[in-house]
């Protein structure tokens, strides 16, 4: 599976096209496509994983059938509907994720690139909370999916009851929170608006699939006190140095 693009190697091989996506301003377009990366150089650490000679699902075989599904699903419930169950299923699979994938940051929550195919059609992330870590309230413009594959989270969801005409300031209301436990999965539609943190004592991680770059793609978050708007590109923890900032 010669498109998986994992983490680290980035760094390490492909170090112009890190430095370069590192300093793209706030709004423009991510102008490096993935065919500039060096793949012939990224291995492919989960084909050689053991895991693949055992009926365990692995994050390769997710990334496989969510590749097919994002091509033959022809709307955004079925792409949900479709995948949903089989997030589930990974995230209950002991074992089925690497543990590079949950490399932590003490600063804020990390969000680590396991997976992108060359065309950019989905994204697939691996997550950490540790105890105290919180998202902003946010967006992503786009559908998602989110398990736990271990710990707790809390996540509220929002949903903004203006009509939007505003670009910079946004009602929201909280419409649930609730704790979420491994092997749960929250699905969104590219409306969707949540925020996630960690009140428990223990880490939490969690894996993530997007309909796009969501590393690179401008989104928003929402003060929840004045309304107002901010613009934000969230990028990669372990594809970006450490010292960006979400
Ligand atoms: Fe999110």
């Amino acid at each position: 599976m010669r498109e998986l693009t994992y983490c680290f190697l980035f760094q390490t091989t492909s170090e112009n096209v890190t430095r370069r996506i590192a300093l793209r301003p706030l709004g423009t377009p991510f102008a490096v496509s993935s065919s500039r990366l060096d793949t012939k150089a990224i291995s492919n650490r989960f084909l050689k994983s053991p895991l693949m000679q055992t009926e365990q699902y692995s994050t390769s075989q997710f990334a496989r059938d969510v590749d097919t599904c994002v091509r033959k699903c022809p709307n955004e419930s079925e792409v949900l509907r479709w995948i949903k169950p089989l997030l589930e299923k990974l995230v209950r699979s002991p074992g089925s994720v690497p543990a590079e994938a949950f490399a932590p940051r003490k600063d804020r929550f990390a969000m680590n690139l396991i997976h992108m195919p060359r065309d950019e059609r989905f994204s697939m992330v691996g997550g950490v909370w540790h105890p105290g870590q919180t998202t902003p309230i946010h967006d992503h413009l786009t559908w998602a999916l989110i398990g736990v594959y271990d710990g707790e989270e809390r996540e509220a969801l929002f949903r903004r009851t203006n009509d939007g005409s505003n670009p910079k300031i946004a009602k929201i209301e909280k419409v649930s929170e609730k704790i979420n436990t491994k092997g749960h999965v929250t699905v969104l539609g590219n409306r969707g608006i949540h925020r996630v943190d960690n009140i428990s004592g223990k880490p939490t991680t969690s894996i993530h699939v997007y309909g796009r770059d969501i590393g690179h793609a401008e989104r928003h978050s929402y003060d929840p006190v004045t309304g107002e708007i901010s613009r934000f590109v969230s990028r990669y923890c372990n594809v970006l140095r450490d010292k960006e900032r979400f």
